[in-house]
């Protein structure tokens, strides 16, 4: 079926591999890859497993390119400031790594940034002498664009040894989008480099990443672009050229930035090769425009069934700082003793009720975080408020505020 016919909704669902016996409202999380796309990664395996000397010996380079040069188009960059890498994850690693810090660096993250990249600072920090990790505190509710800026810019004025700011896109734990373009010329005005984490931004928002101003900006092509995990990528600067080195030294040494990073020891990235394949895919069913209508759609309509039901509301934020396919809702919920615990509460939620949605923990509030993708529908969000009000009304009473 020609996909511009398919509706959006239960119709689309048929494109994807989703359990339809489980409401799915997690996209944020992994972001699930269409069929389409899935049958091609096959098709890519069933091709490395009939000639594999073929594949690695002569292929790979061609097909890594062919890849390299679809992600530049779409992210509006050259495309030799780009490589691919597994994930977001890699990607923060990669550059903190290269950057070298010293005794008296510090380095400059949030109390919104995502644990695993908290985690590659506080690593910097416990493994070099003297480097410190300092941690702005975002406020909630946010007023304006500028007020956040503030934030940033009193951090910066009260930390000038402040050599790398590591600042989202769109944050995970409350889906704010933050003005990038100007926290970016913030820091450049003090020398400070940034490193945008826009895990969830390529797919999602307009994105000219060359445009963020940042020096170095890593995200995923499989959240929100359709391209089978594991594939992200890092953008750099011009500043920054012959400077990046990959986490695996292999044949590629000293060779073209590209051979150093599709060359990693044998492994399989095949989910690169489905890039040009995903992105066909997201024209197809109509593009940003498309997507973006149709998770405000139902964002609307599922923070009001759920605001009325919990007696919350979503994240008092500004609109434009608002991401078009994922909010966050209050739950009515006391302080957890542990963060473990609210992580546990997404396991909890899956074992007793089988459906899938992320509950989060900053400002001291417990938040749920849905998604919205092509395939979600209504009736994923009436499934998911019936459960989450149980959830919170029987089993979670004890922590009932
Ligand atoms: C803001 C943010 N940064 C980084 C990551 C890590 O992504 P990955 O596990 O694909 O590296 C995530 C994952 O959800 C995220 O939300």
């Amino acid at each position: 079926m020609d996909l511009k016919d398919v509706k959006f909704g239960d119709e689309m669902k048929d494109e994807f591999l989703l359990d339809k016996s489980c409401a799915f409202v997690n996209h944020g999380s992994y972001g699930p890859t269409p069929k389409r796309v899935v049958e091609q990664k096959v098709k890519f395996i069933y091709e490395q497993e009939a000639q594999p000397d073929l594949w690695f010996r002569f292929n790979l380079e061609k097909y890594y390119d062919a890849s390299l040069t679809a992600a530049a188009e779409f992210l509006g960059v050259n495309k030799s400031n780009l490589v691919l890498v597994d994930n977001v994850t890699t990607g923060i690693n990669t550059v903190v790594k290269c950057l070298k810090f010293e005794p008296g660096d510090q380095i400059l993250i949030h109390t919104h940034t995502y644990n695993a990249v908290k985690n590659i600072a506080d690593e910097q920090e416990d493994f070099i002498k003297g480097v410190k990790v300092v941690t702005a505190e975002i406020p909630l509710p946010i007023k304006s664009e500028d007020d956040l800026v503030d934030v940033f810019r009193k951090a910066l004025d009260e930390n000038p040894k402040i050599k790398l700011a590591v600042l989202d896109h769109i944050t995970s734990p409350s889906a704010i989008i933050f003005p990038v373009e100007k926290l970016t010329k913030l820091c450049r005005e003090r020398g400070v480099l940034t490193l945008i984490d826009g895990a969830h931004a390529p797919g999602q928002i307009k994105l000219n990443v060359a445009e963020v101003g940042a020096d170095f900006y890593s995200a995923n092509f499989h959240k929100w672009c359709y391209v089978p995990r594991s594939c992200g990528f890092i953008w750099f600067s011009d500043d920054f050229h012959g400077q990046l080195r990959p986490l695996v030294t292999s044949h590629g040494y000293k060779h073209s930035l590209d051979d150093q990073f599709n060359n990693l020891g044998t492994r399989d990235i095949s989910s690169y090769f489905c890039i040009p394949h995903a992105l066909k895919f997201y024209k197809e069913i109509g593009g940003l425009e498309a997507i973006q209508a149709h998770g405000r759609e139902l964002t609307k309509f599922a923070a009001k069934i759920l605001c009325e039901a919990l007696g919350t509301e979503e994240l008092d934020i500004p609109d434009s700082m608002r991401a078009p396919c994922m909010t966050t809702i209050r739950l009515p919920l006391k302080k957890p003793a542990k963060l473990e615990e609210i992580w546990d509460l997404t396991k909890d939620f899956y074992t007793k009720y089988g459906m899938q949605a992320c509950f989060n923990y900053c400002n001291e509030t417990t938040f749920l975080r849905l998604s919205f993708n092509v395939y979600n529908s209504k009736a994923d969000y009436v499934a998911i408020k019936e459960s989450v009000v149980k959830f919170v009304n029987e089993d979670l009473k004890h922590l009932k505020l």
